[in-house]
């Protein structure tokens, strides 16, 4: 059976939800596979000249990992159009992951189910943020604290939109984890616990308000500010053209501002220009919340 999978491009590390809030975003990639009697990739758009067109594609070996997982055989033909820009904290690896291993186990006939799904993909990517977002769709919260993942999904109820400032560089996810240190400050901890809950409060209650601070985050941004020339800055002007707060998305480069919509292009222009104040040329762009996750249709 040919199957098509729409692959939403993700947050990951919501404000101060390291490692365990993500968030599926209104930018997506197409997955078209059916199975083969030889392995063909193609792809067109983001990464079409970089990205391997064989079976080493990520698209295909999370496809082939489906396959394995169920016993049956993993060769596909496989077409990718991508939308989501690479190396920028979009989540477009977990993207590739996702639509790989969705439409390889739709095409099998689903043989695994939707918790022994995230559960590979988790274990491809490595972290589960990016990955719980892309599959499921909305705000997910995982824990894999036990070795299994964990999760709850929401839809966010706040009346804002997403506004993503997507730099001319590229921060590369392996190195944004060694700048990470083996060890934090109890108050670190602490205060991000408390910005936590107070952001899922603001996200479930729709309660604007709550968001004030609430996207702060002392746990993994400060150790990554020197991969991001301009971070900090572009956080406060994004708040001073009113924001509600911003984030670096994943391990970035991308800043992503939560806003009310009727500020959001001042938003967009005031983090572009803080960008370039740094010598970066960037482009921003207003998206909403995906709550399909992969959607599977058959074309
Ligand atoms: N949670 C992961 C990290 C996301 O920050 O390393 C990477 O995109």
């Amino acid at each position: 059976m040919r199957v098509r999978v729409r692959v939403p491009a993700t947050i990951a590390n919501f404000g101060p939800a390291f490692d365990v809030l993500g968030l599926a975003l209104s930018l997506h990639n197409e997955v078209e596979l059916e199975p083969s009697d030889r392995p063909e990739v193609t792809v067109s758009g983001e990464g079409e000249h970089v990205l391997p067109a064989t079976a080493a594609n990520l698209v295909a070996r999370a496809a082939e990992r489906v396959a394995q997982a169920a016993g049956r055989a993993g060769v596909f033909r496989i077409r990718c159009r991508n939308r989501i820009p690479m190396g920028r904290g979009l989540g477009s690896s977990a993207a590739a992951i996702v639509g790989g291993a969705a439409a390889a186990n739709a095409a099998l006939g689903r043989p695994l189910g939707t918790d022994a799904l995230l559960d590979l993909v988790w274990k491809m990517e490595g972290h589960p943020d990016n990955v719980a977002a892309a599959l499921l769709g909305g705000a997910v919260l995982v824990d894999v604290s036990t070795g299994r993942v964990a999760w709850t999904r929401f839809v966010p109820r706040w009346d804002a939109v997403i506004v993503a400032a997507i730099p001319d560089f590229t921060v590369s996810t392996v190195e944004a984890r060694g700048a990470l240190p083996e060890c934090v400050p109890l108050a670190d901890a602490v205060a991000n616990l408390g910005r936590t809950a107070r952001l899922v409060a603001a996200m479930t209650t729709g309660e604007v308000e709550l968001l004030a601070g609430a996207l702060d985050d002392a746990l993994h941004q400060p150790y990554r500010r020197r991969l991001v020339p301009g971070m900090d800055d572009v956080i406060t002007a994004a708040r001073e053209a009113g924001a509600y707060g911003a984030v670096l998305s994943g391990s970035g480069p991308t800043i992503a501002a939560v806003a009310p919509a009727d500020r959001a292009d001042g938003v967009g222009r005031a983090m572009v220009a803080a960008f370039g104040r740094h010598g970066h040329r960037a482009v921003s762009t207003v998206l909403g919340i995906d709550e399909s996750g992969a959607a599977v249709t058959t074309p």
